[in-house]
């Protein structure tokens, strides 16, 4: 009896020095909602508009936030100094992606850019990607730029009821010929099967779409009973045939014409050095696509709402536009750096709807500390830029549109593809930062400056007349975030302005 005894205290004792010593290990909890003991915040956490959930937390519980799903931890931070204290200055452990079975290891076959861990892949990754994308390059691409937002003014021009259509089709057609050197096929084919790509994908990457994803030990189970993998592979050949396509044929039109300029052609001369394998360059090549069209159409439609809600704004943006391009002459990059109040105008858009509320997550490679508490390795961590971009100190009146909180007297002229982030979040953090911004910075600077030179842009009326009431909540639900379809009218500013845009179909 004494040495059960004695083996029962000698238990308990064990026990109670484990637990001090986890506790002493953890430190204080990040504060969050009370959890469910056994589910966590699973059933709490909502899978529509997931930021304004955030918000609240945000409000009651501080900037750092953590609520745990399914068994993984996840923190939100709320304020840019943390996000660039963790994902920035500790961006060597911060810098992960979660590991996805379903869509990563077998969809993508561990190549795509966007769900890399930290590591040899990701950076050779982004230095391809780098060498395509960086501002000494993009000064190239200008002239496609030029030729396919005349496109989108001719678009609107003629149709302007599927503006929804046309201001995503902009990217889309800019990208490819960037990346493959070539026009989308006027059949739809190829657009079609590269949106077929990127919507697989995406769907795929969604939080709990896949049931592997929530439990990895399923991969343990052989073929005959997982459909799932067969399926993924498959997704994968499909866009290995894909991009493979479109990749192989700028290298042969590359042997005819050396001197094919091209986001492609540019990794295909620098594969060996770069040590890049085939089916990284078309994985590479192919993601320029994947992660540039649909980022940048939101950052558009937005815009158009911001306009169709904001009257003074755009009158003002207007009146800049104006004083350096007359009605015959269409807007160019060459006063880039002297229109303030337009640089201001786009930072605010990314500022009051981010197309990504919630940034792409981060994922921590090691246990950490911060501000006194234990992070383990393992945690997903969001930078909510909603809340970021919602900071009243720094944003006064942040639900506002108003372009005039980023005019600064002190500023000299800015080049907005180098200060597009400056005073805003909306490309991330880390070294898993947007590598694309200033792509998306011409590329967007350009749409912005054209369709406000050529229209007004009104809400859509309704049966009797009047103005339709738009609704800023009103919008998609996902990683990405972009408003439905709303109506608005583009009434073309004078007959000379159209006129302009119809002589100039078929060239800048
Ligand atoms: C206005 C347009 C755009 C916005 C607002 C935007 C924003 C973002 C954001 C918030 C991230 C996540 C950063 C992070 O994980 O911390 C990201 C990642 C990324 N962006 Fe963009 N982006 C835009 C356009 C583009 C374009 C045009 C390209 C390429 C042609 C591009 C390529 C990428 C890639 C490849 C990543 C993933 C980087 C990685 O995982 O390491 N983006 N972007």
């Amino acid at each position: 009896m004494d040495r059960i005894q004695t083996a029962v205290s000698a238990g308990l004792l064990v026990s109670v020095v484990v637990i001090f010593w986890l506790n002493r290990r953890k430190g204080p909890q990040i504060p969050g909602p009370p959890a469910h003991p056994l589910v966590g915040h699973t059933f709490r956490v909502p899978k529509v508009k997931t930021w304004k959930y955030f918000e609240d937390l945000w409000h009651q519980y501080g900037s750092i936030v953590k609520v745990t799903l399914a068994g993984d931890d996840i923190v939100v931070l709320s304020d840019p100094a943390d996000a660039e204290e963790l994902l920035g200055r500790r961006s060597k452990i911060y810098s992960s992606r979660r590991p996805l079975v379903y869509a990563g290891k077998y969809l993508s076959n561990n190549m795509r850019l966007t769900l890399l861990p930290y590591g040899e892949n990701l950076k050779r990754q982004r230095a391809a990607f780098h060498s395509m994308l960086q501002p000494r390059v993009i000064g190239g691409y200008e002239e496609v730029q030029y030729k396919t937002s005349l496109q989108l003014l001719v678009n609107l021009a003629k149709d302007p009821d599927n503006y929804y259509t046309h201001y995503p089709r902009f990217p889309a057609s800019l990208i490819f010929i960037l990346s493959f050197a070539d026009q989308l096929a006027e059949d739809g084919k190829d657009l079609a099967a590269v949106q077929k790509v990127l919507m697989d994908f995406v769907t795929a990457a969604n939080p709990g779409a896949h049931l592997v994803d929530t439990f990895p030990v399923l991969d343990w189970l052989p073929d005959i009973v997982s459909a799932w993998r067969k399926e993924a592979k498959k997704g994968h050949e499909e866009t290995l045939d894909l991009y493979g396509r479109l990749a192989r044929n700028v290298k042969a039109r590359m042997e005819a014409d050396p001197e094919l300029e091209c986001f492609t052609a540019r990794l295909w001369e620098q594969k060996e050095k770069m040590n890049l394998t085939d089916e990284e360059l078309y994985y590479i090549s192919g993601s320029a696509y994947a992660a540039g069209t649909d980022t940048s159409s939101i950052t558009l439609l937005w815009f158009v709402m911001a306009m169709a809600l904001y009257p003074e704004a755009q009158k003002k943006a207007q009146a800049e536009v104006d004083s350096f391009f007359d009605a015959h002459t269409l807007p160019n990059f060459e006063r880039m750096k002297d229109m303030p109040y337009v640089l201001a105008l786009i930072k605010e858009v990314i500022r009051w709807s981010p197309i990504a509320p919630l940034s792409f997550p981060h994922y921590l490679d090691a246990d950490d500390y911060y501000k006194g508490y234990f992070i383990k390795k393992g945690t997903t961590v969001i930078s909510s830029l909603w809340n970021m971009h919602h900071t009243e100190e720094e944003y006064p009146d942040s639900y506002n549109f108003v372009p005039e909180r980023f005019l600064s007297k002190e500023r000299g002229p800015e080049d907005p593809a180098d200060s597009i982030s400056e005073g805003i979040y909306g490309f991330g953090f880390g070294r898993r930062r947007c590598p694309g911004q200033h792509l998306a910075a011409k590329s967007t600077w350009i749409v912005v400056v054209r369709t406000l030179w050529a229209f007004r842009i009104e809400p859509g009326k309704d049966a009797n007349g009047n103005p339709v009431k738009l609704d800023v909540d009103d919008c998609t639900n996902g990683l990405t975030s972009r408003p439905h379809k709303f109506p608005c009218d583009f009434i073309p500013r004078s007959a000379t302005h159209l006129e302009t845009i119809m002589a100039g179909e078929g060239r800048s």
